[in-house]
C-alpha cells in the first residue's frame, strides 16, 4: 500500500509568508509530533477512543464475513436506514469501490445494489420503496444510540412495506445493550451487529457500520481492514517524517491557525473518492467543531469543511479559490494508477482544439488538470496539499479512511478539543423529539415555544 501526503505547496516558499508555513514554523511544529501522539496514545489506552482498534478485530470480521456468506445470492438490494455517521461510511465505500452510483453495473442478487435512506425526505423514501422489490432486499438498520428520529421512521415505513417478511429480513447495527433498536431486534430475534461503545458514528466506517453493507454488496472486507492495519501501525509513529497522518495534523493546524484558514477544501480528481469526501466532511466539521476547549475555556473554533470534485469543479468554484478570498486550504485527493485509463481514439479531425489530445489518455488529462489547478492555486498564494493514492482498491481505502481519522484526531488534540463527542447534533435531536411528542423531552418543546415567541415579537 502506498498513500502519499505532499506538502510543498504549503510552504511559504511557495505560496508566501503570509499563507504558507515558515522553515522555523515548521521545525517548531514538528517537534510538537510526539507530545501529539503520545497524548492520543492515551486517550486509546484508556478506552474512551476505539477507531484505531478496529482495524484488528478479528471476531467482528468473520461474524461479519460468515453472514454475508449466509445470505449472498438471497438478495438484490441491501437497503441502509441510518444517517450521519451510520450511512456515510457505507456510501464512501460503495462509490469508491463499485464506482459512483449512476454509473455503477447492473444489479443481481450476484451485485446486490446499495440503496441508502439517510434522510426522511418522503420523495426520497417513496422512490427507493416503488423501485426495491420487498421480496429481495434486505434491510440495515443502523443506529449508534438506538432512536434517532429519521432512522426509526424510515424503518417503520419500509416495516409495513415488508410485510410479515419484516422480522426475517431486518438486520440490527446498534449499540448492544442499549437503545429501543436493540430492544427490537431482540424481541423479533434479528441478527444483531455490534457497534463498540467507544466508536463514535463518524469514526465507525470500520466497524459492523461500513463494513457489513460492504461485505453484502461483495467487496472484500479483510482487505479492507488490512489496509487499515498498516496504515494504523504508521500513524502510532511518532516522527512526522514517517508519520502522514501526523505531519498532515501538524501543517493543518498551522496553517487553519497561524494563517487564517478557516475552510478546509477537500479536493478529490476522483468521482470514485466522492462519497469520501463527503464522509470527510462530516469527520472534520463534527469533530472539530466545537464551542469549548476540553478544559471547559470558550473558543467556538472550527474548519468550516467544502467537498470539490475535480475536474468538474474547476468550471463551477475554482474562479472563487484562485480569486476570492484567501481563507482556504486545498486537500488534493489524487490516484495514480486508474484501472481504465480511458484510452481516446487516435482518429484526427483537422481541427486544432481536437487534435492533440488523438491517442492521449482520460486518466492523463485528470492528472495534467488536477497539476494545473494545483500551480494556479499556488501561484495566486493559495495554500495547498495533495494525498496520493496509489490506486483505488479495498486496501487503499481502508489505509487512506485510516488516516484522515488519526489526521482529525492529532488536530484536536493540538487545539485541545473533544473529536469525539457532538453535542450540538445532540441538541438539534432533542428540539425534534420534543417537537414531536416523544416522553422524556417536554423541555424542549417549550424552550421551542418560546424560540416561537421571540421571533413573533421580533417581527
Ligand atoms: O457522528 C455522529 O456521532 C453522528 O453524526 C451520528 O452518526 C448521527 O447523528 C446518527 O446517530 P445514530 O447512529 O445514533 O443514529
Amino acid at each position: 500500500m502506498k498513500i502519499l501526503f505532499d506538502e510543498t505547496n504549503l510552504l511559504a516558499s511557495m505560496v508566501g509568508e503570509a499563507h504558507g508555513v515558515t522553515p522555523a514554523e515548521y521545525k517548531a511544529q514538528m517537534r510538537r509530533g510526539p507530545e501529539v501522539v503520545k497524548a492520543f496514545r492515551k486517550l486509546v489506552d484508556r478506552g474512551e477512543v476505539g477507531f484505531p482498534s478496529l482495524p484488528f478485530q478479528t471476531d467482528a470480521l468473520k461474524q461479519i464475513q460468515a453472514y454475508a456468506r449466509k445470505v449472498r445470492g438471497s438478495y438484490d438490494t441491501v437497503c441502509v436506514l441510518g444517517i450521519g455517521g451510520s450511512a456515510l461510511g457505507a456510501w464512501a465505500l460503495d462509490c469508491a469501490l463499485r464506482g459512483p452510483h449512476p454509473v455503477q453495473k447492473p444489479f443481481s442478487r450476484k451485485n446486490p445494489r446499495l440503496v441508502i435512506l439517510d434522510n426522511v425526505d418522503p420523495a426520497l423514501v417513496g422512490a427507493a420503496l416503488e423501485v426495491m422489490d420487498p421480496g429481495k432486499t434486505l434491510v440495515l438498520a443502523v443506529t449508534k444510540q438506538g432512536g434517532t428520529a429519521e432512522t426509526v421512521a424510515a424503518l417503520l415505513v419500509v416495516r409495513e412495506w415488508l410485510g410479515k417478511r419484516a422480522p426475517r429480513q431486518s438486520v440490527a447495527i446498534t449499540t448492544p445493550g442499549r437503545g429501543d433498536l436493540y430492544a427490537l431486534a431482540l424481541r423479533e430475534k434479528w441478527p444483531i451487529f455490534a457497534i463498540p461503545e467507544n466508536v463514535g458514528g463518524r469514526f465507525s466506517v470500520l466497524s459492523a457500520v461500513g463494513l457489513l453493507p460492504a461485505a453484502l454488496i461483495g467487496l472484500d472486507v479483510g482487505k479492507l481492514l488490512r489496509g487499515a492495519a498498516a496504515m494504523t501501525e504508521q500513524c502510532w509513529q511518532t516522527d512526522p517524517r514517517r508519520n502522514p497522518a501526523l505531519r498532515a495534523a501538524l501543517l493543518h493546524h498551522l496553517i487553519w491557525t497561524a494563517k487564517s484558514k478557516t475552510i478546509h477544501v477537500a479536493f478529490p480528481y476522483s468521482n470514485r473518492l466522492w462519497g469520501t469526501a463527503f464522509w470527510f466532511r462530516q469527520l472534520w466539521a463534527e469533530s472539530l467543531g466545537k464551542s469549548k476547549t476540553r478544559a471547559g475555556e470558550n473558543v467556538h473554533i472550527g474548519q468550516t469543511p467544502v467537498a470539490a470534485l475535480g475536474t468538474t469543479d474547476q468550471h463551477s468554484q475554482v474562479q472563487l479559490y484562485v480569486e476570492g478570498p484567501n481563507d482556504k486550504v486545498f486537500s488534493f485527493w489524487a490516484v495514480e494508477k486508474q484501472g481504465w485509463e480511458g484510452r481516446i481514439p487516435k482518429t484526427r479531425y483537422k481541427l486544432d482544439s481536437f487534435d492533440y489530445l488523438a491517442g492521449r489518455k482520460l486518466a492523463e488529462l485528470l492528472e495534467v488538470e488536477r497539476l494545473s489547478t494545483e500551480a494556479a492555486l499556488t501561484e495566486a498564494g493559495r495554500p495547498n496539499c495533495t494525498y496520493t493514492l496509489e490506486r483505488l482498491d479495498e486496501e487503499h481505502l481502508g489505509g487512506f479512511l485510516q488516516l484522515l481519522e488519526f489526521q482529525t484526531a492529532f488536530i484536536a488534540e493540538l487545539l485541545d478539543v473533544n473529536a469525539f463527542d457532538q453535542p450540538g447534533v445532540e441538541a438539534g435531536k432533542r428540539f425534534t423529539y420534543g417537537l414531536m411528542g416523544r416522553p422524556g423531552f417536554e423541555e424542549y418543546r417549550e424552550r421551542f415555544e418560546q424560540y416561537q415567541k421571540r421571533r413573533r415579537q421580533a417581527i
